[in-house]
């Protein structure tokens, strides 16, 4: 496979040409933080927390694709505060309390805030009035505890081909939905698979029964099923 030779943080390496900054940065090791990115889900620059400085510019490196030569920056003072920041907004803009979470210490929004030292919020919080779903028979969604991923939307499209989950409103009405609306257990779209589930990087969509701290996800599923696609 063609390689391209970019320099990251001052050091050169090496990827397949083709790759994302995110690929080239992980194939040397280097870890970049991640929240909408799952391997084997396309990606779409959601959350914004990937920001890395690409020639001078801000960037997200999900979705960019290497070349010849690019400059790269992940370590700097100013793009360790742009990354809290975005993790504060996520935090302030709906409801996570992380202390009756059924997700609680399994959860990938309160993994960031431990590594990027997120103690505080800096940023009013919103407090929005917000509904939870608990209509289908196995589970359950809580806008509460949200942060606009879509990880739902392109496992359901992409993987299960059901296309239940899309994404309504804009801005703070922004909302992931079922079947153009409908409650999640009148969707007769949904075929029950569970990888919803599985993928939501918080406590947003689980199973029901769970209690707090008790839900624990698989997400690494799609890469799985993904490797096992591509072998036949
Ligand atoms: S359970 Fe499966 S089909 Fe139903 S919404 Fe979730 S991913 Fe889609
Ligand atoms: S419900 Fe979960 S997977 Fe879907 S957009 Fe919200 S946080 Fe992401
Ligand atoms: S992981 Fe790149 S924008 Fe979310």
């Amino acid at each position: 496979m063609e390689q391209v030779v970019i320099q990251i943080d001052g050091n050169e390496v090496r990827t397949a040409r083709g790759n994302t900054v995110l690929e080239a940065a992980r194939d040397n090791g280097i870890r970049i933080p991640t929240l909408c990115h799952l391997d084997g889900l396309p990606d779409i620059g959601a959350c914004r927390l990937c920001m890395v400085e690409i020639d001078g510019r801000f960037g997200t490196a999900c979705t960019t694709r290497v070349r010849d030569g690019m400059k790269v920056r992940i370590n700097t003072d100013e793009l360790h505060e742009m990354r809290r920041t975005v993790l504060e907004l996520l935090f302030a803009e709906r409801n996570h309390v992380c202390s009756f979470c059924v997700s609680n210490g399994h959860c990938e929004l309160q993994d960031l805030a431990c590594e990027l030292g997120m103690d505080s919020v800096r940023v009013p919080y919103r407090y929005p009035t917000l509904s939870l779903d608990a209509t289908h028979p196995r589970f359950i969604i809580d806008h509460n505890r949200c942060v606009m991923c879509a990880r739902c939307v392109r496992v359901c499209a992409e993987v299960e081909g059901a296309h239940t989950w899309g994404i309504a409103f804009r801005g703070t009405q922004v909302r992931v939905i079922t079947d153009l609306g409908v409650d999640w257990g009148n969707a007769e779209t949904c075929t029950s698979c569970g990888k919803c589930v599985q993928v939501c990087p918080t406590g947003a969509i689980v199973l029901k029964g769970q209690a707090t701290a008790e839900m624990e996800k698989h997400p690494e599923l799609v890469a799985e099923l993904e490797e096992r696609r591509r072998a036949g």
